[in-house]
């Protein structure tokens, strides 16, 4: 199978500094293969030094990496970066669903502004006569809410939250100039992600550290929402099979293949975490919440690409993994965490407290 952007390239890694960007990067140099990364990120909130650390205490593999701040939309930090590189690989976006409905602004300006920006600088090097590969690093909720089946890549795109609908304009965008100026393009969507590293703001991290304290865990609606759930090594793994092995102008799917309800993975977390249900409050749903995503994973399957981590085993694992990193927990719960708790959950979980007292009397 031709190897597109083989051992000892130069990558370009735009978001390597959060939870599937920081995953990428430790497994691509880890690989020793003389690959080197560098990796633009802004440093939002959800962006962390941090979860690079290994990477960057490793001898070997820092030579081979280099970090920048900075952001995807600033033009002139993203030329000459991509000057040097022999592939874009763009992990970076704004990634919560609930942020994206209290603020969409930051979303479009990252998913399609910074997109943009980043795919004129490939175009110009390809002006220039230099081949720069991009790969999109997108998501399942461009299919937008599945009541059956599973979504293939030539479906329509459906996006239904201002995340989604931002996601689906970068893929649009990476299309479009793959179409018109040939750009070297392909796009992965990945399903429901989860693992070490994760912000935790997002389901899994949110509930497992918030159990760990005995805090509440805000559950949406009546918990029956189905995701289908992907470690994050072979979500970084899917993404190098794409960008080594896809074809230039296809998306492929990554499904994790574990589709659950969010109650089926509460429990189970609960369990890794050795507390019980009384932790869990129904309160008002997200608005516009989906239902079910549920991808066909042929296609990528086709390129060589499997899972490997089995979520009865990745849970347990990634639940210890907050356990015994509480300083970082810790951390990624500094800065606006608590403002945005409460933005976000106040209320929610005073009227879903209500309802619990109403439903017991
Ligand atoms: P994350 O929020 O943990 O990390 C995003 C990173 O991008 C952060 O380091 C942040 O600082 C950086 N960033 C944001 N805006 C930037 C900008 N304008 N310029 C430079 N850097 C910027 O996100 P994640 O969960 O690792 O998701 C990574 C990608 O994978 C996203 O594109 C997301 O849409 C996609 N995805 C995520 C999941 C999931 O379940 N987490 C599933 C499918 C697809
Ligand atoms: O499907 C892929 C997507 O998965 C990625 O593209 C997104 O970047 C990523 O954030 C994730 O989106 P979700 O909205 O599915 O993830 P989240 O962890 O926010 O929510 C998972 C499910 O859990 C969803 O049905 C909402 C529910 N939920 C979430 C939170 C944060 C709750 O019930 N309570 C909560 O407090």
């Amino acid at each position: 199978m031709t190897d597109r952007v083989g051992a000892g390239a130069h990558l370009l890694v735009t978001g390597g500094a959060g939870f599937i960007g920081s995953e990428y990067v430790r497994q691509v140099l880890g690989r020793r293969d003389g690959t080197r990364i560098t990796v633009l990120d802004k440093l939002t909130y959800a962006g962390n030094r941090a979860n690079l650390a290994a990477v960057e205490g490793d001898e070997e593999q820092a030579g081979r990496f280099r970090f920048i701040q900075g952001d995807i939309a600033d033009a002139d930090a993203v030329g000459p970066l991509v000057a040097e590189a022999d592939a874009v690989v763009n992990v970076a976006a704004e990634t919560h669903v609930d942020r994206s409905i209290l603020d969409p602004e930051a979303f479009l300006r990252t998913g399609v502004i910074g997109v943009h920006v980043l795919l004129e600088a490939v175009r110009a090097q390809a002006d220039a006569g230099r081949h720069v590969r991009f790969l999109q690093v997108s998501t399942d909720e461009v299919y937008g809410d599945i009541a059956e089946g599973r979504s293939v890549e030539t479906d329509a795109l459906a996006p239904r939250s201002p995340y989604a609908a931002a996601k689906a304009s970068s893929e649009l965008l990476v299309r479009s100039y793959g179409v018109t100026f040939g750009v070297d393009a392909v796009i992965t969507r990945g399903s429901n992600t989860y693992g070490p590293y994760q912000h935790p703001e997002k389901l899994i991290p949110l509930f497992v550290t918030n159990a760990l304290a005995g805090d509440p865990l805000p559950m949406y609606g009546d918990g029956m929402q189905v995701r289908d759930w992907l470690h994050v090594s072979d979500h970084a793994a899917g993404i190098d099979f794409v960008l080594r092995h896809g074809e230039a102008g296809e998306a492929y799917n990554v499904p994790g293949g574990t589709e659950l309800p969010n109650r089926d993975v509460i429990g189970r977390l609960l369990e890794a975490a050795g507390r019980d249900w009384s932790l869990v409050r129904t309160v008002p749903d997200r608005p516009g919440h989906d239902r079910r995503y549920a991808m066909d994973g042929s296609k990528v399957r086709a390129l060589g690409w499997a899972p490997l981590v089995e979520f009865d085993e990745g849970l347990p694992a990634t639940v210890a993994w907050y356990r015994d990193n509480a300083a970082w927990v810790d951390a990624a719960k500094g800065g606006d965490w608590a403002d945005y708790y409460r933005r976000q959950y106040e209320t929610r979980l005073a009227r879903g407290q209500a309802a619990a007292e109403i439903d017991a009397g």
